[in-house]
């Protein structure tokens, strides 16, 4: 059988030692992001490497801030209160000494633009864009970035819970290129000792099905 431990034992981690990563091992676990497939091999990624202890405090504030904010639509304290118990899952990335931004730009799909140049109804376009092919390309990039984090001995998370301050964290970074938005992000290293277990996952037989 082959070994897959290096899959088997990643889980998100949201705690980490006071430890800097050295640079060669985030841009060896960029390079595997890179290696992940993408949608007509467009790679249509870009990832932007935070490690400065301040910028990522003042993204945490941002995100905090910005929590309580949309938490003020609750209609009652308690709801309020339910809905600010999730904020460290928005905000773990704090706790990292990397934080690896990613960048997302639109897939572009030369189908789609033919088909809409002649007139094709709106629904057989929908049709097209409906797979988020430029999500999906992200997620196997970020899925790569994890996998190889684990094999080095590294904790990782992946978010996007924070993402409901994306705009206010993009001004924060200041990066800019032509036609890319942030859509998640990486918390990355050492884990802190005793880290929560990874969860349990649904039986094969729930999520799996054999069509002969
Ligand atoms: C697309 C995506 C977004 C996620 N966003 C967050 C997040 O914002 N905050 C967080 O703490 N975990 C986040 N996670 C991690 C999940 O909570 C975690 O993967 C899940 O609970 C299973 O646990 P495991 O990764 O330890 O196996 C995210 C995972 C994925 C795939």
């Amino acid at each position: 059988m082959a070994n897959l431990d290096f899959i088997y034992n990643r889980k998100s981690v949201r705690q980490f030692k006071d430890i800097p990563v050295p640079k060669e091992d985030i841009v060896e676990l960029l390079k595997a992001g890179t290696y992940a497939p993408s949608p007509k091999h467009q790679q249509n990624w870009h990832f932007v490497v935070l490690q400065n202890k301040d910028i990522i405090n003042k993204m945490a504030d941002i995100v905090t801030k910005n929590h309580e904010k949309i938490g003020q639509l609750a209609k009652n304290e308690k709801d309020f209160k339910r809905h600010m118990s999730t904020i460290n899952y928005y905000t773990c990335f704090k706790h990292a000494p990397v934080v690896i931004i990613v960048y997302s730009c639109e897939y572009k799909m030369i189908e789609y633009k033919i088909l809409k140049e002649n007139n094709a109804p709106q629904e057989v376009l929908d049709v097209l864009v409906s797979p988020q092919s430029a999500a999906q390309g992200i997620g196997a990039a970020v899925e790569n970035i994890l996998l190889a984090a684990t094999q080095m001995g590294y904790g990782s998370c992946y978010m996007t819970g924070p993402t409901h301050s994306k705009k206010e964290i993009e001004n924060l970074i200041g990066f800019e290129k032509e036609g890319y938005e942030l859509m998640s992000m990486i918390s990355l290293g050492v884990a802190e000792d005793d880290t929560p277990k990874q969860p349990s996952r649904k039986p094969l037989e729930d999520v799996v099905t054999f069509i002969d």
